[in-house]
């Protein structure tokens, strides 16, 4: 498990908000302690949609990564890169375009959806159309394992698990592959070998799914083979063909239940959003001026905090002490609404202090940002021209 990839990308809409911190950020932060990860700026994703008005994206792409450095995710576990940097996502998805039927793409569900809500666009291109096969090359580039998402994109790792499949369907039946493979096993060590067989047989006559598990786990320990030989041994495990596109698993990141300011969910098209790098004063006058319960229009009259979105921050924010004494001080007009809002201003406020304080660096030093870009994007290329070498050969293009 800890060898598996894990990749996943952000459009770039420019300075991200609490939600965003809640949900995708904090997941981030969490998976690059215990996987190599690679994390980019989906700006051709933008594209697809707003191509008429691109003005803006490098700079949204620029806030978007000091957003996450600030947040905390750390170059030095997470590779951090430019989709359009790293043009063999085109490549790949020039050469997946090849065997990828319409009609996959017709029925991923955000096809129509989004053509439906974005009305005022015209989404009817071929490269609407393509989107999420452009995001199954960005997936399928570095064999990714783990494709941390929300619950809009699970379909497009659906679509990508299926391309995967019949790529190495189509590709992965080398000539000599059983030979092939036979030779490969001979490379792993006797003792190896022997357990390696041994488990193949029992998965494919008995369908022991362990046992499939067990022979995985033992070919990624093994340093002293070459990946396609790699390739060979994990396909000929599972009776097919030569494995050259792995078939990767979405991780369904848990929705944010993080509120915006009018209780609706925190979203930048809302309006209704505190920012990572916002001052405190603009973050306490937002909270101090928020929304609560209608019915509550003097001190003196009871409210309910089902019927307030600062209920709902603190539902977030505050510990059951805390809870109490607002229901308790809310139901009975014990407190004010702004007394109430205070320990969510404070909570809010001392979450965000680090936050802008790490951004401050990255403010003052734009080159510094450009040089962790630079050197995520040299990361990336080095593991995407390796895949896609192969995808080449395979697919009869090995010029020399
Ligand atoms: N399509 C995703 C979105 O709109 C962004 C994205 C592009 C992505 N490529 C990806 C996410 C690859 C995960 C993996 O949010
Ligand atoms: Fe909302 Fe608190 Fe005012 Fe009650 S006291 S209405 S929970 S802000």
């Amino acid at each position: 498990m800890q060898q598996q990839r894990v990749l996943s990308g952000m459009r770039p809409t420019g300075a991200l908000h609490l939600g965003h911190y809640h949900g995708v950020l904090k997941n981030w932060l969490k998976l690059q302690h215990e996987y190599e990860c690679f994390f980019f700026v989906a700006d051709w994703h933008a594209l697809t949609t707003h191509y008429e008005d691109p003005h803006g994206i490098s700079d949204h792409a620029m806030e978007m990564v000091i957003d996450w450095l600030a947040a905390g995710v750390n170059p030095g576990s997470a590779k951090l890169f430019i989709q359009s940097r790293v043009p063999e996502h085109a490549e790949l998805h020039l050469l997946l375009s090849m065997i990828t039927p319409l009609g996959w793409l017709e029925r991923v569900p955000s096809y129509k959806d989004q053509q439906e809500k974005l009305k005022e666009r015209d989404l009817a291109t071929y490269g609407f159309l393509g989107y999420p096969l452009l995001q199954s090359a960005d997936i399928l580039i570095y064999r990714a394992g783990l494709v941390p998402v929300g619950d809009d994109q699970v379909a497009h790792v659906e679509l990508t698990r299926e391309v995967a499949r019949r790529f190495n369907h189509l590709y992965g039946r080398e000539p000599g592959f059983e030979e092939k493979a036979e030779a490969a096993i001979k490379k792993i060590g006797k003792k190896n070998a022997k357990l390696y067989k041994d488990l193949r047989k029992k998965y494919q006559e008995k369908g022991d799914h362990e046992a499939l598990e067990v022979a995985r786990a033992l070919l990624e320990g093994q340093q002293n083979i070459t990946l396609g030989d790699r390739e060979r041994l994990y396909g000929y495990l599972e009776g097919g063909g030569r494995i050259i596109l792995q078939e990767p698993q979405a991780l369904l990141t848990p929705t944010s239940k993080m509120p915006g300011l009018d209780g609706q969910k925190m979203s930048k098209s809302y309006d209704n959003g505190i920012f990572l790098r916002e001052d405190p004063e603009s973050v306490q006058k937002k909270i101090r001026t928020m929304q609560t319960d209608p019915a509550r229009v003097r001190r003196t009259d009871p409210g309910d905090p089902a019927k307030c979105p600062v209920w709902q921050l603190h539902e977030v924010y505050s510990d059951e002490g805390v809870q109490t004494w607002v229901k308790e001080g809310c139901t009975t007009a014990g407190i004010g609404c702004l007394e109430c809002k205070q320990p969510v201003i404070d909570s809010v406020l001392s979450e965000l202090a680090p936050i802008r304080e790490r951004a401050q660096e990255f403010v003052e030093d734009p080159n510094l940002v450009r040089g962790i870009i630079a050197e995520g994007c040299e990361a990336a290329r080095d593991v995407a021209r390796e895949t896609l070498d192969e995808v080449r050969q395979v697919m009869g293009l090995a010029y020399r």
